[in-house]
């Protein structure tokens, strides 16, 4: 095992029992390791999901020691300061931020040994595994699913209002339901806060490049890319979106907004599949109640994320830590995660039968996309989070100023990028 502060055997021994002696009278001998676990999963479906992981570590025997801090980037700043601190928690939420940490050795543990254990190189998709070793050779993140970003949620209340049957397949099918929504009184698109915004442009901008040109754009920084066509094209969208979207947007969380689509106040919302968990929570049926499509103009391509934990060098029993590690990538335990997630597991070797229509779509579309190139990871997840955040800056400024014009975005997009590496 490669963690650290790990104790030889003996030295284990005399500690335990010199520990043992002090805290026998206030502590069971028989207590579980505790494993401290920062997450930014605060919606009800989130919350749910998370449960499952922290019983699969109780029945590990381990204590799951629970901090949720949901909104935005107020996780990730806590996590920075805690680490700043010297204090890091057992692991944490990472995502976008794996680059920034995982260049430290010093901060982050060394899982190499139990991910040889448990065969982690075979059963983890290739980005991924990428992602999960990023900036060393060694694995610092474990990878727990897959979220599915491209994905439009619509009303079917809202459609048959308006007299739509299916899903818009172009953004042009998409403003003619629009304005209709609009004139029928229905909110025609739910945004959600700030991040949500650069969210929706980044799953506006797959539609607008072809996958190989989203890729040169988004993970090359290619200027010309950036500031061509393609981008002109997505602050455009973007521009046009705007119109359809209400005043109060900025200051409504996600799963607010997937509220008004469940309740057929809004027809539609672009976000990521982890909307499905609340419309499953408020016992909503997909195709039913909801339709689970690709935002318009993706076709069967696929964005993606996976959610991952990074591990630090924590001072604290090197089996727990292990075992946590363990629990993440239990199959079992992925899927049950994934079930209330509205993920789908991260493992390949894991079974999705269990799963609905729209899981298993985005399983075989992120299945068939790693073979013919359709399927791209999110830029966050490999780009530094000063080009990321300089981006995102761009998006807003574009959103909020209508003076600023799309091709002037595209440049400043390709600027940003010049500016931040
Ligand atoms: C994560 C999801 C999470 C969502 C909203 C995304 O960045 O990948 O797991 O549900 O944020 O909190």
């Amino acid at each position: 095992m490669t963690f650290p502060f790990q104790i030889k055997p003996t030295q284990r021994v005399t500690r335990w029992a010199a520990c043992a002696m002090t805290a026998l009278a206030t502590t069971p001998l028989w207590a579980a390791e505790k494993v401290e676990v920062i997450h930014w999963w605060t919606s009800a479906s989130e919350t749910a999901a998370v449960a499952k992981f922290k019983e699969a570590a109780v029945r590990r025997g381990l204590e799951w020691d629970d901090l949720a801090v949901g909104g935005g980037d107020s996780q990730r700043i806590l996590l920075k300061t805690r680490v700043a601190k010297g204090d890091p928690p057992t692991a944490a939420q990472i995502n976008g931020a794996v680059r920034s940490y995982a260049a430290n050795p010093d901060i982050v543990a060394n899982l190499d040994a139990v991910a040889a254990q448990g065969k982690w190189d075979e059963v983890l998709p290739e980005p991924v595994r990428r992602y999960a070793r990023l900036g060393t050779k060694s694995y610092v993140a474990v990878p727990v699913n897959v979220h599915r970003q491209n994905v439009m949620w619509i009303s079917t209340e809202a459609m048959k209002r308006i007299g739509a049957t299916a899903a818009p397949k172009t953004w042009d099918e998409f403003f003619a339901m629009a304005d209709k929504a609009k004139a029928a009184g229905i909110q025609p698109l739910a945004m959600g806060e700030d991040i949500w915004v650069n969210f929706t442009f980044m799953q506006v901008a797959f539609t607008t490049h072809k996958p190989d040109e989203y890729r040169k754009a988004f993970y090359d920084g290619d200027e010309a890319q950036l500031k061509g066509a393609g981008m002109v094209k997505a602050f455009e969208v973007m521009r046009r979106l705007r119109g359809y979207v209400d005043r109060s947007a900025s200051t409504r969380k996600w799963n607010e907004a997937t509220q008004m689509v469940i309740q057929g106040r809004a027809f539609a919302q672009v976000m990521g599949d982890w909307a499905k968990g609340e419309f499953t929570v408020a016992g909503k049926r997909q195709g039913a109640d909801y339709l689970c499509a690709t935002v318009p103009g993706s076709g069967r391509g696929h964005v993606f994320t996976s959610d991952a934990f990074l591990f630090f060098k924590v001072a604290q029993n090197a089996k727990a830590q292990a075992d946590l590690a363990q629990v993440f990538m239990d199959k079992d335990a992925q899927v049950a995660f994934s079930l209330a997630k509205g993920s789908v597991p991260v493992r390949t070797d894991a079974d999705v039968s269990k799963f609905d229509d729209c899981a298993k779509q985005s399983h075989a579309d992120l299945v068939a996309g790693g073979k013919d190139g359709t399927a791209v990871a999110t830029p966050n997840l490999f780009q530094s989070p000063a080009r990321i955040g300089a981006w995102r800056d761009v998006v807003l400024s574009f959103w909020n100023d209508d003076s600023i014009t799309p091709q002037q975005a595209a440049l400043s997009f390709a600027n940003a990028a010049k500016a931040n590496r």
